[in-house]
């Protein structure tokens, strides 16, 4: 489901795992839920939109029958608190956004991970040395993906290479030197040319810096900030640009852009600001 104030601006989705059951069922606990987390911001009037006709029936309508289901007393219980409040039915394609989401949130294979070849052959990796990008890098080996890893430093990556293929010799493992906080479209130009005639099905947009330390926004060096724009957000640009034409042609891939809770879980996140708008 999803929350909108009452100029429809998005405030909230939210998705549930539920398990197998009807229908009606499934709307109804996306219903109850958003009506839980309306309760909680203590609004007193809500309009809720739904595109199932059963669904919205069986809340307004007094069935005996249905009344008895807890979901429709626990709805009831809390549009009673509520006090003021509409249900109507919506078109199907007025409700594309919210429909989507358990698409987006839960993996329809979950138990089976997907097998990450039938993307492609190759990975891609940015800022593949260290940290994250490391772990991206030994955990695609493990599926059998060739790798292609970007980072700044040559040694690095050679280094981290020759790690990868000391567990995994059969791979293919192709290194670009490229500083993101650089030349961007000589660098770009290297990937274009390490991805030529490879399948690369997944591509980890994973290189990003942020502060020296927390920071107010005035205090962030000039170059500081270029850096980041740079590297997080232009790098992030440009590798996708370079990289999803085959995955176009092939008409398969993954994409993964490496966020951050700082654009997330604190709004904004205050004295990281710069870094947070380049991870929103
Ligand atoms: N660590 C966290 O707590 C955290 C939390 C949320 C999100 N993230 C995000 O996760 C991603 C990875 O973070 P991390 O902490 O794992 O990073 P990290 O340990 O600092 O590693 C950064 C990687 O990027 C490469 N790199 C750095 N600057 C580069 C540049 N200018 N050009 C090319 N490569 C560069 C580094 O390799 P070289 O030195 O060889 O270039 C290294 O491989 C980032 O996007 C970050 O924003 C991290």
């Amino acid at each position: 489901g999803t929350l909108r104030d009452e100029h429809g601006v998005w405030i909230i989705g939210f998705s549930l795992q539920l398990g197998k059951c009807s229908i009606l069922e499934v709307e109804l606990w996306g219903i109850l839920n958003g009506l839980s987390i309306v309760q909680e911001k203590q609004v007193n009037k809500v309009l809720v939109q739904t595109n199932s006709l059963e669904a919205s029936k069986a809340i307004q309508v007094s069935d005996p029958m249905l009344s008895r289901l807890t979901l429709i007393r626990r709805t009831h219980h809390i549009l009673k608190n509520i006090g003021n409040w509409i249900i109507e039915c919506i078109l199907k394609k007025e409700n594309i956004e919210t429909d989507r989401m358990p698409k987006i949130t839960f993996n329809k294979e979950e138990g089976s991970p997907k097998n990450l070849k039938n993307y492609g052959s190759w990975a891609l990796i940015t800022g593949a040395t260290d940290g994250i990008g490391k772990a991206f890098a030994n955990q695609l080996a493990r599926q059998g993906l060739n790798l292609i890893l970007v980072s700044r430093n040559l040694n690095k990556l050679k280094t981290v290479s020759a790690e990868i293929r000391a567990q995994f010799p059969h791979l293919k493992i192709k290194v670009v030197a490229q500083d993101f906080s650089g030349n961007l479209s000589a660098g770009v130009g290297l990937i274009e040319e390490a991805v030529k005639g490879v399948e690369v099905g997944v591509l980890i947009n994973n290189v990003g810096i942020t502060y020296p330390r927390a920071m107010y926004f005035h205090e962030v060096e000039e170059e500081v900030v270029k850096g980041i724009i740079r590297v997080n957000l232009e790098g992030t640009t440009w590798v996708t640009r370079a990289v999803l034409p085959g995955m176009l042609n092939r008409k398969r891939g993954a994409i993964v852009n490496v966020g951050s809770g700082a654009s997330i879980v604190v709004p904004s996140h205050p004295l990281y600001t710069i870094y947070a708008a380049t991870k929103a």
